[in-house]
């Protein structure tokens, strides 16, 4: 048995502040010894009370200057588009056809895959997410090689190959049969495997046929522990196209709930553009929501109404949407969600922002029992983060008057810069 304790300032969320208040949400410990034993949390709390206790010998690594929470939760991100982060000039369509499109057609290549796989999960580690929920490309292949380098670095991570059998270039396209099978094929081997998870994903609707979604209905009833993994109500002419292609359909929400795809594990990246009864269906199927403040603005997408989800009970995450998404830093989400929210005449205090990174991911992604917060037993997935990263941060710092000021500026002016180091079951995965 090996312990090891980490003495910082501690903060994780234990309850969303919309039902419990700010102050009841959070649990900070200003002086605070985190203790893992075995990749798991043991105890956190004050370091005068922990440290009379502590087995003689244990290991006490000193962390002055810093906070220490619980990894980032991406609830929404695309692994085949790191190459094409930031580029220039269009809106959701055309950004598909021009960029994304052509770029995934690499990853039918393996080492290409495995070689973008390992960038991409070196970059997440490098901003301090330690979960994510990740697209593939249409390739079989790109999802192998994603969990055979996620597997290395025994991360959590849920993933899937895409799903696309129409209105995308032919290099791109699986069929029907095809994609069911090949998804089969990839539960079988990876899900449950060590912390692996499979989530069956369909592109959107616009690139599946009636019977491709029918299908992937069929397999998530078949497997009613894995993920289900796709956009919504992203962008206005996407949504006139969905209206277009399932006409017999109420809308674009209604296309999913027919092919039976809404449901407790089921996560729809953006919904900016959802209706009251959506919204509605949405919380009373237990669906998540992964809100992707970055990409909605880099893309033009429009501004997401985070409480009108939430008046639904809908549980909701932040997304990075790389490569539509601008950052792989959830602190760099979480300051333009705190702008989505300004422009339509709300705020987002940081502790409710840090909960959607954290433990309200973790929710989003049902696996709040595991990650998200520092309950005990729970997996040791921690990051630290250097009050001191920048000149600016550490000036700024010093006026701040407590916790909550602090973890705004934080939000406001860190990035990866601010993730001094990254630890996966209590080992470390990434020191700056
Ligand atoms: N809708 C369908 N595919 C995509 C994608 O790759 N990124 C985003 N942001 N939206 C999509
Ligand atoms: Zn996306």
């Amino acid at each position: 048995m090996t312990t090891r304790a980490y003495r910082a300032s501690l903060l994780h969320s234990i309850a969303n502040p919309d039902d419990v208040g700010i102050e009841a949400s959070c649990e900070y410990v200003e002086d605070g010894l985190l203790v893992v034993t075995d990749g798991r949390i043991e105890a956190m709390g004050n370091s005068n009370t922990l440290l009379l206790v502590l087995p003689k010998g244990t290991e006490i690594v000193e962390c002055p200057n810093c906070l220490i929470t619980p990894g980032f939760v991406d609830t929404h991100i695309h692994y085949p588009q790191t190459g094409i982060i930031a580029s220039y000039g269009e809106q959701l369509l055309d950004w598909l056809n021009n960029y994304t499109f052509p770029a995934e057609g690499a990853f039918a290549e393996k080492d290409t895959a495995a070689e973008v796989a390992d960038l991409f999960l070196k970059e997440l580690l490098r901003n301090g997410t330690t979960t994510a929920l990740v697209f593939g490309t249409v390739h079989k292949q790109s999802v192998e090689a994603f969990f055979e380098a996620a597997q290395a670095l025994n991360l959590r991570m849920i993933a899937g190959k895409v799903l696309m059998d129409r209105n995308a270039p032919e290099y791109l396209v699986d069929t029907p049969e095809s994609g069911y099978a090949d998804s089969k094929a990839l539960i079988e081997r990876w899900h449950g495997k060590g912390r692996l998870h499979y989530a069956i994903t369909p592109r959107f609707a616009p690139t599946s046929s009636p019977e491709q979604l029918s299908l992937a209905g069929k397999l998530l009833a078949e497997y009613p522990d894995v993920y289900m993994h796709t956009h919504l109500s992203e962008n206005l002419k996407e949504i006139e196209w969905v209206k277009s292609l399932f006409p017999e359909r109420s809308g674009y929400l209604d296309v999913y709930d027919h092919y039976k795809l809404l449901g407790p594990r089921s996560v729809f990246a953006h919904g900016v553009h959802l209706c009251d009864g959506e919204c509605a269906r949405l919380g009373e199927t237990g669906s998540a929501v992964a809100f992707c403040p970055t990409s909605n603005l880099f893309l033009g997408s429009g501004l997401m109404n985070l409480p009108r989800l939430e008046q639904h009970k809908v549980n909701v995450g932040l997304g990075t949407d790389v490569g539509g998404g601008t950052s792989f830093s959830l602190l760099q989400t979480a300051q333009e969600a705190y702008k989505v929210m300004q422009l339509q005449g709300k705020n987002l205090h940081p502790f409710k922002a840090f909960y959607l990174a954290t433990l309200g991911g973790a929710r989003a992604l049902r696996l709040d029992d595991r990650i998200g917060s520092f309950t005990q037993g729970n997996d040791a997935d921690f990051i630290i983060l250097d009050y001191h990263a920048t000149p600016l941060l550490s000036y700024r710092l010093k006026q701040a008057k407590n916790i909550e000021e602090r973890l705004f500026a934080l939000m406001m002016l860190g990035d990866d810069r601010t993730v001094k180091e990254t630890y996966s079951m209590g080992v470390k995965v990434h020191q700056r």
